[in-house]
């Protein structure tokens, strides 16, 4: 038998090595360093020279086979997320930061596919039965035939699935698994990576969809390592900001559907409630027209959403002025200042700026740089956007302007909700659609002279 081989590896960002150090080579993160006990049990690769494996069959790229069967939940938002509905023999990993209101999600899911006749187990790590009890009566749930447990011991709960042979397990949370196999604390690197790797391919091997709950670090990250990420199928992220009740579960891989794709849910007293219409829900607050207020048509995943950016200028008592982001890239704010400044000569230098995207929303789309510097420029100029347009597109460091996709779209869902103007740039198809008038520039200075009069 070969000997097991002591090896650290960092809790941050996954990377194996040879001795301990204070400080992680390939992150840089401090502290980061444990022990940690390899995972492979299976043949060293110094034994791989004296037996001699099988033949794999080899096959073509042609394929008869039928597109995967889905389970539908009932709640349309979380079947959009996962490409269309619950793939047997699946593994998914919902991140999220505390209380973000994951355990609710899942247990309102659980229920859906319950009633819907899927044998559901909904193991819970972190809270005992009459918890989950009690969240289930708030929800209205008691009647949905889920079985419960509370348990943390992977070898009990993989006996239990292996005799109960549901067809959909959800694990809450992987932080909380352990597994005797395993040397270390519950919650280490390696206890989170033996306990996903079992239950991954527990669900492989027996034609189960597993959930993965994981706990996400201050900085955005699943706690433990990346390689959880790689394991599962499909892994979302179900996002928001505390004071707001909108949530979003996001798929950022999706080995099933496309990636991107957002769902989007309201927290009410009685759990999360589908936003069937997001559009609507983030314009909702929106009164007069107010300078700094853009609204931008975007499109999260395959769906187009209107997104209201407000910007505020001030002049700033500080000797560094403040750069403040909510749900955008800070770093792309201060391009779009650059580029303000370089190409339009119109400084920021000794004023604030803060840029939020309302209710909670975060964008990662290039094409909202030209709401954002009509929003910057709006509230600069104190000079509102007519509130019956909409803004989209790329900036380039040029201050040229760039075309975005699905122009189409993004003009229908805005005519929707009864806008009739949109600023965009040239370039690219000309869309079909009629009735929403069609605003196109070339570059920043040109938009600045339509828009706010002069350069
Ligand atoms: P929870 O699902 O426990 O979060 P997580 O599992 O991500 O840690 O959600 C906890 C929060 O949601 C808690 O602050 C209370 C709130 N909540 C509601 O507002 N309405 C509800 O119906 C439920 C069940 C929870
Ligand atoms: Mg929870």
């Amino acid at each position: 038998m070969a000997k097991t081989k002591t090896q650290f590896s960092c809790s941050a960002c996954g990377n194996v090595t040879n001795k301990w150090s204070g400080r992680c080579d390939a992150c840089g993160e401090w502290n980061s360093i444990v022990e940690d006990t390899p995972l492979s049990t299976g043949p060293s690769a110094a034994t791989l020279g004296s037996s001699k494996g099988r033949n794999i069959v080899l096959t073509d790229l042609r394929t008869e086979e039928a597109p995967p069967p889905r389970t539908h939940s009932g709640m349309g938002e979380l079947d959009r997320v996962l490409g269309g509905g619950l793939v047997q023999a699946s593994a998914i990993l919902v991140g999220g930061d505390p209380g973000i209101g994951k355990s609710t999600l899942l247990l309102q899911a659980a229920a859906q596919f319950a009633k819907q006749g899927v044998k559901t187990i909904y193991v819970s790590g972190e809270e005992a039965s009459a918890q989950v009890r009690m969240r289930a009566q708030r929800l209205k749930l008691t009647d949905a035939p889920v079985q419960l447990a509370a348990e943390t011991n992977l070898r009990d709960i993989l006996t239990t699935l292996e005799a109960e042979r549901p067809q959909l397990a959800i694990i809450d949370s992987i932080q909380t698994m352990w597994s005797d196999n395993v040397g270390s604390a519950p919650g280490s690197v390696s206890q989170v990576r033996a306990a996903a790797h079992e239950l991954t391919s527990f669900a492989k091997r027996k034609g189960m969809a597993v959930v993965l709950v994981g706990h996400v670090t201050k900085d955005g990250q699943i706690a433990g390592p990346r390689v959880v990420e790689h394991m599962v199928d499909t892994v979302l992220y179900f996002e928001g900001e505390r004071g707001h009740q909108f949530r979003i579960l996001r798929a950022v891989k999706n080995r099933f559907g496309p990636a991107d794709e957002i769902g989007v849910f309201e927290m009410t007293g009685a759990g999360l409630a589908e936003v069937l219409n997001p559009s609507a829900l983030f314009l909702s607050d929106r009164g007069e027209p107010t300078p700094g207020s853009v609204v931008f048509a975007g499109i999260e995943g395959t769906r187009p959403v209107l997104i209201e950016l407000q910007a505020l200028v001030a002049p700033s008592p500080h000797s560094q002025p403040r750069r403040t982001v909510v749900g955008w890239d800070g770093g792309r704010l201060a391009m779009i200042l650059a580029v303000l400044e370089a190409r339009c000569g119109i400084p920021f230098t000794g004023l604030d700026v803060y840029l939020n995207v309302a209710g909670g929303m975060k964008i990662n789309e290039p094409a909202a740089d030209l709401a954002v510097a009509a929003a910057l420029l709006s509230a600069r100029e104190d000079a509102a956007i007519p509130a019956d347009t909409v803004v989209f597109g790329e900036i380039s460091l040029s201050g040229a302007l760039r075309a975005v996709g699905q122009t189409e779209n993004r003009l229908k869902e805005a005519q929707k909700l009864g806008f009739t103007t949109a600023i965009a740039p040239k370039g690219g198809k000309s869309p079909a659609t009629s009735g929403m008038k069609l605003n196109r520039v070339g570059d920043l200075t040109s938009f600045v002279g339509d828009v706010f009069g002069a350069g």
